[in-house]
């Protein structure tokens, strides 16, 4: 009786939530003059030339090789056999299809190889953790850094498993899963582990959050750092660049998709 009353709450706040979210695709439009990327890959140069200038072009395409020779899309697919139930895995195993988020993801990998931040806080872990691992490997291979992550964890674990279920088991060991939303756990997370080098938004993607979470991130980023977005499909991003005087660069991807990049200099 307990667990039908905590699925129903569950799959009604969802529904609600998303449906915001489309509302506020339609009321707060991408700025017109938003500056887009050709491909996620351009990022690296762009906030390379502000953040690390005498970086080589040849240490950007010796980090795609790592993350490409890794199979990290593998391990992950393995890690998901173990930790999924099998008719949920059967039903999502073609995640690795997603050619646009990939190159997303390894544009991440290296910048996190280049500018080789030690805190990162993302929010939004996702039934398999993508962003997660991504972000985990290069600490790995960078042999710094610290990874928190916000998610609520309340969908799956009703089914018997948890958010963040592909993220290899030896990349946890630098990772801490704060399992609250964001509206309630960002700041107080701030609160305790102090100035963060990089933030990635990927939870609640209504349009006060976004902005709170990114205006909150601002205010906890280190004088230099990175802020990240998926889902910049509103003006959320646009307006926060606006307010700080940052260059942002958004890149457009899948069906109408926006994934949208901050280097901040302060
Ligand atoms: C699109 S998925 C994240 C995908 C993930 N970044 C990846 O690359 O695999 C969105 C996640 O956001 C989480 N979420 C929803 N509302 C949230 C909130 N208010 N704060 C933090 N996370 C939230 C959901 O539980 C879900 O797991």
């Amino acid at each position: 009786m307990e667990i039908s009353y905590k699925i129903i709450k569950t799959a009604v706040s969802t529904v609600i939530d998303r449906k915001e979210s489309q509302i506020d695709r339609v009321i707060h439009k991408p700025f017109n003059d938003r500056i887009l990327l050709s491909s996620p890959i351009e990022i690296v140069s762009k906030i390379s030339e502000k953040a690390e200038p005498n970086e080589q072009d040849t240490l950007v395409e010796s980090f795609l090789d790592s993350i490409q020779s890794k199979n990290l899309l593998g391990q992950i697919d393995n890690e998901m056999q173990k930790n999924l139930p099998n008719r949920r895995y059967e039903a999502i195993k073609n995640f690795n299809m997603e050619k646009d988020w990939v190159s997303i993801l390894e544009s991440i990998y290296i910048l996190i190889r280049l500018l080789k931040p030690n805190l990162i806080v993302e929010t939004g872990v996702g039934e398999i953790g993508m962003s997660s691992s991504y972000i985990l490997a290069a600490m790995m291979d960078n042999d710094k850094g610290h990874l928190y992550s916000i998610d609520p964890d309340k969908f799956y674990e009703i089914y018997g498993y948890h958010v963040g279920s592909g993220i290899p088991g030896e990349l946890r060991v630098r990772q801490t899963i704060v399992r609250d939303i964001s509206q309630t756990s960002l700041e107080a997370l701030f609160k305790k582990i102090g100035k963060i080098d990089f933030f990635l938004h990927d939870g609640d993607h209504r349009f006060k959050t976004k902005l709170f979470e990114y205006e909150t991130a601002y205010k906890y980023l280190n004088d230099r750092g990175v802020i990240m977005s998926d889902d910049t499909w509103d003006s959320a991003f646009d307006l926060f660049v606006q307010k700080y005087k940052i260059s942002g660069y958004s890149v457009k991807y899948g069906i109408n998709d926006f994934f949208s990049y901050a280097y901040i200099h302060k």
